[in-house]
């Protein structure tokens, strides 16, 4: 009896523990639903608002606009640079735009609608390199040299998924005890 519990218990946490780290995300460009135009002022800009979010890989962001007067091209670095929407890598004017994050490092948007992009409507997204070596999250105590290479945000990120797997592991035990 007490083995199957335990048994049960385990497989329960082993269970919900995974899924907890491979949990993606779904961002809403800006925060809030009318953020895709051209900022009203610096303290606007999306890209305070994507400086302040940790992107990972599997992420999404969804991007909501008037599709009749705006659009979302994804460029280029120097293109980004200099508003240029004559060869974007993809576009998209559909108004309710959803692009995965598939891979690590930065990825440039502006808008294509005429002199938005001059005016400000553009972000980039950083999405975070993973940790190869370990699974960061259960790593113990980082040595000295990770803090002064490593990203602060790939360590709050790891923190955060321990905090959510030592959730995921009371509530696992929990529903062990009830389920047997
Ligand atoms: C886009 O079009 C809508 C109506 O279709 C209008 O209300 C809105 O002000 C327009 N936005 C811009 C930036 O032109
Ligand atoms: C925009 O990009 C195209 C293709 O890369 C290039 O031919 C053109 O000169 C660029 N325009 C500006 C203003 O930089
Ligand atoms: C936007 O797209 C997502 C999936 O990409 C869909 O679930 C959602 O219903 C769409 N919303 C609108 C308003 O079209």
């Amino acid at each position: 009896m007490a083995s199957t519990r335990t048994l049960v218990s385990s497989l329960v946490f082993v269970f919900l523990f995974l899924f907890s780290f491979s949990e993606a995300r779904e961002f809403l460009v800006g925060g809030k639903t009318d953020s895709w135009k051209i900022p009203s002022s610096p303290s606007e800009s999306l890209n305070e608002w994507s400086k302040a979010s940790r992107f990972n890989i599997g992420d999404t962001i969804v991007w909501k606009y008037d599709s009749k007067n705006d659009s979302v091209f994804q460029v280029t670095k120097s293109d980004y640079a200099n508003c240029n929407v004559s060869s974007p890598i993809a576009q998209y004017n559909d108004g309710n735009t959803t692009v995965k994050l598939e891979k690590p490092g930065p990825y440039y948007f502006i808008s294509g609608a005429k002199g938005h992009c001059e005016k400000g409507q553009k972000i980039i997204v950083v999405v975070i390199t993973p940790r190869t070596k370990s699974l960061g999250a259960i790593s113990p105590a980082p040595s000295p040299s990770e803090f002064s290479s490593g990203p602060a945000v790939a360590r709050t990120s790891g923190v955060s998924g321990l905090k959510c797997g030592l959730m995921m592991v009371v509530l696992g035990s929990w529903l062990g005890m009830v389920l047997v």
